[in-house]
């Protein structure tokens, strides 16, 4: 997961997307998908043909979720591609945010406690993220979970706020705790330790040790595992 170093070939179907707007590739993930920028007015987000089947799921976890939170409005989609409207602002780990890690951390932690707060258990037509086991230990809170909650998956607005969330394709009902282990595990990663403290503060809630390590402890174990 991570910026591309170099300029990505721009597919047809991006380009026609595009029209006369600029295209940049902005994200290069592990399964070698790309995210594509029109102009920062909208993003395509284009998967190899053998993982397709991740934004179909994705885009149905939108559809549903969008009622609920502020997550990309779907503009069209098509076999290996995503194409949604821009959520306003930047990502959490665009640069200018990176300077202000305190800020976008409680960005992070704003967004995920209004998805808990706001989208309904009772009626998620999602199963659990595919990360989780069906043993984990008895939740302390049922939630909507964003399944992927990692710092880049938060859009922060000009007014420090979040914006909405991306990345949704691993959404589906478990313990809170399994989305803030990975958030704060985040903050680590993108803006070196020291800033969970401020996550907890923002989100309202004391850090869970045990539960943060069994769903880090998972997390990390699927990591190398083809999604
Ligand atoms: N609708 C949108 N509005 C704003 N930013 C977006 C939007 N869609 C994608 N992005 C940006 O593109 C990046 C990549 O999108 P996304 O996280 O959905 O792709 P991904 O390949 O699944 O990522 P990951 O590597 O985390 O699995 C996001 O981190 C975000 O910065
Ligand atoms: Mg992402």
């Amino acid at each position: 997961m991570t910026r591309p170093a170099e300029p990505l070939a721009v597919p047809k179907h991006v380009a026609d997307l595009a029209g006369d707007r600029e295209v940049t590739a902005v994200w290069l993930n592990d399964l070698g998908g790309v995210t594509f920028s029109l102009a920062g007015e909208e993003f395509v987000k284009v998967y190899p043909e053998q993982h397709a089947a991740l934004l179909v799921a994705e885009a149905e976890r939108m559809t549903w979720a969008i009622e609920y939170h502020s997550v990309p409005k779907i503009l069209s989609t098509g076999p290996g591609w995503l194409h949604t409207a821009a959520l306003p602002g930047r990502s959490a780990v665009d640069p200018d945010w990176i300077r202000r890690p305190r800020t976008a951390t409680r960005a992070i932690a704003q967004g995920l406690r209004l998805l808990h707060n706001a989208a309904p258990v009772e009626a998620c037509p999602f199963g659990t993220p595919s990360w989780i086991p069906a043993d984990a230990p008895p939740a302390d809170r049922l939630v909507v979970c964003h399944g992927d909650p990692c710092a880049p998956n938060t859009v922060v607005g000009e007014d420090a706020q979040c914006s909405g969330n991306v990345d949704l394709g691993d959404l589906g009902v478990a313990d809170r705790w399994a989305d803030l282990a990975v958030a704060t595990m985040s903050l680590d990663w993108n803006y070196g330790p020291g800033f969970e403290a401020e996550f907890f503060d923002e989100y309202e809630i004391d850090p869970d040790d045990e539960r943060i390590a069994y769903y880090r402890a998972r997390w990390e174990e699927q990591a190398g595992l083809p999604r």
